[in-house]
């Protein structure tokens, strides 16, 4: 493939490739061998039109451990502030050589637009409420190295599902790979026809204690106030009382069960700081994966054979 749109650009044997790929990038980096040489003189664009911690820097870590050129961008402090468009500046990085350009963008479609104007691999590090397949990748990295498989898996996803680009990416990766999905929340923050749209067979499930005795995985989703405007329903307090999950629940999952979420969190909220900080939690785990799995990708996209 030439573009990471969105989950659905990945079939089971591409997203396997990918994932057994970083699993290889993972053996690199934790040797005495800390870089490749495989995109030297390739340039890795990192554009972010929002903010990002874990995203931003481990697409730059991944790049530099593949010996390419990375220039990071952000919005703040750049002519986007005086009112340059989205093309114009997709044009003006072309001319400087992108290889690959990174994205992230508070509109929903914006990666998929930047593919018809560069010439390089767009890879979408999140848009809007839509997707962010590299860490629906992630994830299922992370699954599969913690569980063994992600065949028939069981894994709930729970929280604010409407506004969470992580959520759909997971549904239709993760389908594709074979596990099954419920996603769990108020009624406020699951949209009525997600399963028919992404996967048909996920479940819908608004009562988080029913579906904790039979997940092998649980991942916690932030609430995004920041896209809710005045409209949040329920209360901060409602919320973690019906859908935070703290000790007493985590203590219904099965012995094997793990506990995932994207970060950044919410702490007091969809997650205790006692259940984030246990052994069950793949938080941390997850962000470094995040590295290994970002080189499978840029590797794939432009070291491959695909060019
Ligand atoms: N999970 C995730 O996308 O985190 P950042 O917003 O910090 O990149």
């Amino acid at each position: 493939i030439r573009h990471l749109l969105s989950g659905a650009d990945l079939d089971a044997a591409t997203a396997t490739l990918v994932l057994d790929t970083a699993a290889e990038m993972a053996t690199v980096a934790g040797r005495e061998v800390k870089k490749l040489p495989a995109l030297r003189g390739r340039t890795v664009v990192n554009l972010f039109y929002e903010d990002s911690t874990r995203t931003r820097i481990s697409f730059e870590a991944a790049a530099k451990r593949l010996s390419a050129d990375v220039i990071n961008f952000s919005a703040k402090g750049s002519s986007v502030t005086k009112g340059e468009s989205l093309k114009d500046t997709a044009l003006t990085l072309q001319a400087m050589g992108a290889d690959a350009v990174v994205v992230r963008h508070p509109a929903s479609g914006a990666p998929h637009r930047l593919a018809e104007w560069v010439d390089g691999s767009v890879v979408n590090a999140g848009d809007g409420t839509h997707e962010h397949p590299t860490q629906a990748l992630l994830d299922a990295y992370t699954m599969r190295s913690r569980l063994g498989r992600l065949d028939g898996l069981h894994v709930a996803i729970v929280g604010d599902v409407l506004h969470s680009r992580v959520a759909r990416s997971n549904v239709l990766l993760l389908s594709t790979l074979g596990a099954k999905v419920t996603l769990v929340g108020p009624p406020t923050l699951i949209p009525v026809d997600i399963s028919a749209a992404l996967a048909p067979g996920t479940d819908v499930c608004y009562d988080l204690d029913a579906v904790l005795p039979d997940v092998d995985v649980v991942m916690m989703l932030r609430v995004q106030r920041e896209r809710m405007g005045d409209s949040y329903f329920p209360s901060a307090r409602e919320y973690a009382r019906r859908y935070g999950l703290d000790g007493p629940r985590m203590r219904r999952l099965p012995e094997h069960a793990i506990v995932m979420h994207p970060g950044p969190m919410n702490r007091g909220m969809e997650i205790t700081p006692e259940v984030a900080d246990s052994p069950r939690s793949t938080i941390v785990e997850q962000v470094a994966n995040g590295v290994s799995v970002r080189m499978a990708v840029l590797y794939l996209l432009l070291g491959g054979n695909n060019r």
